[in-house]
């Protein structure tokens, strides 16, 4: 399997701010909103700045701060409505939902937005999430058994009909879910993403899923994460893309950008970082190997609850785009992101940071001898 495709341009992500409180948990002003009428604006701006996706957090209880929670399907769905040409990928945790209810629900959500919906399967660590709803809570590598069932579901009923799986989990028999997912040419049915960094996720996730999230990493980090969901996929005959999270401080020195970042660790939610850092030890620190999703980060990486501050998106818009690029050459396709305020960094990113990118992926396909093919707003629509 290659290692880089450098023909083909980066995708850009931002999560969706669906819950309260932001992006980090800090105190540090956050200009964003996690209401419906602040991400229906977002939404449009983003997809005008050159974002293709949009990825929504599935939460039921508050953790890191975030008191407050839209439920991840339905915010979904109201954001495709709200725009043209945006993909809006939804969390889902299998535990709480029956597959063949979610593949009917993301089809008729992929009708209403002429193919645009996904989603995002992420098999959960808020153990009292589950507990507290009289669901059952699963060990660490049984929770990724159970996932990879959900998955052959999902997959199953969105591309057969008359579709059977028998299973530990999930029993599905002769079932035909009729109209079948939107035709988009590049895409055999709604895309699934995959959110875990253990050693269990990667071999699952190279087994089923058609991309791969990993969490903030260093380049040395990333590099390792996504090596057991390559080794997993080829045995499969598999290629599954790769997307990395990162939070964003553009600004016009890096010694701003650096004060930013200096500022919102200092104004830490001390005991909200705490308490998450309590709750995250049922994902990658409970593992047999020690692997996995926040197994070793740092008071200071948990205030961007997803390790964000690792990627380093932080300095000018030249720095940013050229880290990116070394991404890039590891392997990755799509790069989510987040910002302390929403509307307005995303804008500037589509505007100071994206063309620079693009510039130096021409060069390095230019370096690579190959054609480098710029999105075009067919492409973006086909998902090609
Ligand atoms: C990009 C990304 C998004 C995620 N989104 C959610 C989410 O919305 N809700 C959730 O409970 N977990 C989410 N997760 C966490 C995963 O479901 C999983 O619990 C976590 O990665 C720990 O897995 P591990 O112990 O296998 O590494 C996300 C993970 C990643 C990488």
């Amino acid at each position: 399997m290659s290692t880089a495709d450098f023909s083909q341009p980066l995708k850009f992500a931002y999560w969706v701010p669906n819950v309260s409180g932001g992006l980090v948990v800090s105190t540090i002003e956050q200009r964003t909103g996690w209401d419906f009428e602040y991400n229906r604006k977002l939404a449009r701006i983003a997809e005008d700045a050159g974002f293709e996706y949009a990825l929504s957090q599935t939460r039921y209880a508050a953790s890191y701060g975030a008191d407050k929670q839209h439920e991840a399907t339905a915010f979904s769905l109201a954001l495709l409505a709200a725009t043209e040409k945006l993909k809006v990928i939804a969390a889902v945790h299998p535990g709480m939902w029956h597959p063949g209810v979610l593949a009917k629900f993301i089809i008729t959500a992929d009708a209403i937005s002429n193919g645009r919906a996904a989603v995002n399967i992420v098999s959960g660590w808020l153990k009292s999430e589950f507990t507290g709803f009289g669901l059952p809570w699963l060990e660490h590598d049984e929770r990724y058994v159970r996932t990879e069932e959900f998955i052959r579901v999902l997959r199953g009923l969105w591309t057969e009909q008359h579709y059977t799986q028998a299973g530990k989990y999930y029993n599905i028999t002769d079932f035909t879910l009729s109209p079948a997912p939107v035709e988009v040419p590049g895409r055999a049915h709604p895309e699934i993403f995959f959110g875990g960094n253990s050693t269990a996720a990667q071999a699952t996730a190279g087994r089923v899923a058609d991309w791969y999230f990993s969490n903030g990493k260093d380049l040395e980090g990333f590099r390792e994460n996504i090596a057991g969901v390559r080794a997993s996929a080829a045995a499969a005959g598999r290629h599954p893309r790769f997307g990395l999270n990162g939070f964003v401080i553009a600004r016009d020195s890096e010694k701003e950008a650096r004060e930013t970042l200096r500022e919102i660790v200092a104004k830490a939610h001390r005991p909200a970082v705490e308490g998450f850092r309590d709750a995250v030890q049922e994902a990658g620190p409970s593992t047999h190997d020690g692997k996995g999703m926040w197994a070793d980060s740092s008071f200071e990486d948990l205030i961007q609850y997803n390790d964000g501050f690792r990627t380093q998106l932080i300095g000018t818009p030249e720095q940013i785009a050229e880290r990116i690029i070394e991404y890039k050459k590891l392997g990755v396709n799509l790069m989510l992101t987040c910002y302390l305020h929403f509307q307005e960094e995303v804008e500037a990113f589509g505007r100071d940071v994206l063309p620079i990118v693009r510039s130096l992926e021409a060069d390095l396909a230019d370096r690579a001898g190959v054609d480098f093919h710029l999105p075009t707003p067919s492409t973006v629509k086909a998902g090609l």
